[in-house]
């Protein structure tokens, strides 16, 4: 039997997310994203459409690679201005029942004692929807805001990040026992202190002795989301992540790269096939082939060239505006994304990128392929890239905010669920349950489950 396609949504709290310059067109509203309707209305869009969640992107920093200022990435909205996410989730969480929240944060720049209490509360307010995008940050301009001089060294954020996830397991798994809040006006006892107990950490770049302060959330730990998929991304996410975000513009690309991370999972101990793995897509859908074709025209007649190639040059490291537009993109390894870099080099050495086909290409939904057409043409091309690709799902982009997931929402899901690809009704329970169908808990051989006394 065919497998069941699942579908986020891909956004930010910004204007131009993966689509620059799409802010100018007559229809786009995403420049209201700093009003609270345009997130509520959005939330019930997908829940309308039976997404599994949002994904919210983040970066602390601005996209000044290109030129060596942010001066395009200012004037083209290229994901500055840009507010903080994890703010907008009890709104969203406060219109909707099922719909789950994947907010970005940088383990980088967020001390893990705060950050674990700022996720506790979201899965205590969203009821267990909550989950977390685990990223090290690619940007200079944000290490720099962080009043470091550079990147820190591309492997050595893994590690870093590896030794900040054992200390926020700690936290959320191991700190409170599971019957430790009694609530008893009788005893005049709220919590058993006998059940709380520090965690104590001491290692290469942390230390910590604290308890939680958050009393157990439905999840303990939310979620886990990883999007890096470099040898050592990979080994990151063969151990931590529950859900891998891909992206990339082939199957060719994407086929690869989704059986290497199943395979550093295997690696890792867990079992690669219960590792929800989703890739980036941009569908621009109509009534019919035509009207779609029309409408993916006119679009582009709003890209921002120089936009594209501002978020282009932050993802890689690489100062586009050296080059010129005829110019082959040769490739270059860094301390910025690996995998960006190799999208448009080694990672399909059948495929030649030019800068102005980089330039195109980014323009809508960033690096991820779009598909356009009317919902049988696009739920064919998206049944065909699911199979062949072995991925479980799509993170949705949008060009123009809302009416791109508006048309997903009620022309294509119509569609794959006929098909018999897309689920009819949403399952209850925490976000984890809903996508593994277990409980609200990470379980073993997980690590986060590993050190977890009994009675947590
Ligand atoms: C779909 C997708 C979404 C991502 N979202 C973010 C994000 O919101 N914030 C961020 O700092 N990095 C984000 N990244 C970047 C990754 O976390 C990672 O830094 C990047 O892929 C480079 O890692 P690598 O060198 O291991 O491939 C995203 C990557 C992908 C593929």
């Amino acid at each position: 039997m065919s497998r069941e396609i699942r579908f986020n949504a891909f956004a930010m709290n910004c204007v131009g997310h993966q689509s620059p310059g799409l802010w100018r067109h007559p229809r786009d509203r995403s420049a209201e994203y700093r009003h609270l309707h345009h997130w509520l209305e959005l939330a019930r869009t997908l829940e309308r459409g039976r997404f599994d969640g949002i994904f919210l992107a983040d970066v602390l920093g601005v996209y000044d690679v290109y030129g060596g200022t942010p001066d395009a990435a200012l004037r083209s909205a290229a994901q500055v201005p840009a507010n903080d996410p994890l703010l907008l989730v009890p709104a969203m969480a406060a219109v909707t029942e099922h719909l789950g929240f994947g907010v970005t944060s940088t383990l980088t720049y967020e001390p893990p004692f705060p950050f674990a209490r700022r996720m506790s509360t979201l899965d205590h307010l969203t009821g267990g929807r909550v989950g977390w995008n685990i990223v090290t940050g690619y940007l200079a301009s944000a290490a720099r805001a962080a009043g470091g001089e550079k990147l820190i060294a591309h492997d050595d954020r893994y590690d870093i990040a590896d030794e900040y996830m054992e200390l926020v397991y700690r936290l959320w798994e191991e700190s409170w026992d599971a019957d430790a809040v009694r609530c008893d006006r009788q005893a005049g006892i709220f919590t058993d202190p006998a059940k709380v107990r520090p965690i104590r950490h001491e290692g290469a770049h942390f230390r910590l002795d604290a308890i939680h302060l958050s009393e157990p959330s439905p999840q303990r730990t939310p979620v886990l989301y990883q999007a890096g998929s470099s040898p050592r991304g990979r080994a990151f996410a063969g151990r931590h992540a529950e859900c891998v975000f891909v992206s990339g513009p082939s199957t060719a690309v994407i086929g690869p790269r989704v059986a290497a991370i199943r395979e550093a999972v295997r690696a890792a101990g867990r079992d690669p096939a219960a590792v929800r793995i989703f890739s980036m897509m941009t569908v621009i859908l109509g009534a019919t082939d035509a009207e779609a074709a029309a409408k993916l025209a006119e679009y582009r007649s709003h890209v921002s060239h120089e936009g594209a190639l501002a978020l282009m040059s932050g993802w890689t490291g690489v100062d586009f505006s050296r080059l010129s537009l005829d110019d082959e993109v040769r490739h270059v390894e860094n301390d910025a994304g690996r995998t960006a870099m190799d999208n448009i080099t080694r990672a399909d050495p059948d495929r030649v990128w030019t800068v102005r086909e980089v330039a195109e290409h980014v323009g809508i939904g960033g690096i991820g392929p779009v598909v356009t057409g009317g919902p049988e043409t696009v739920a064919n091309a998206i049944e065909a890239w699911v199979d062949s690709t072995g991925v479980d799902g799509l993170n949705l982009c949008y060009a123009v905010m809302p009416e791109t997931f508006e048309e997903i929402a009620d022309l294509l899901v119509p569609e794959l669920t006929r098909r018999g690809r897309y689920k009819r009704a949403y399952t209850t329970g925490s976000l984890r349950e809903k996508l593994f169908g277990e409980g609200p808990r990470l379980a073993l051989p997980h690590p986060a489950a590993r050190t977890r006394p009994v009675t947590a």
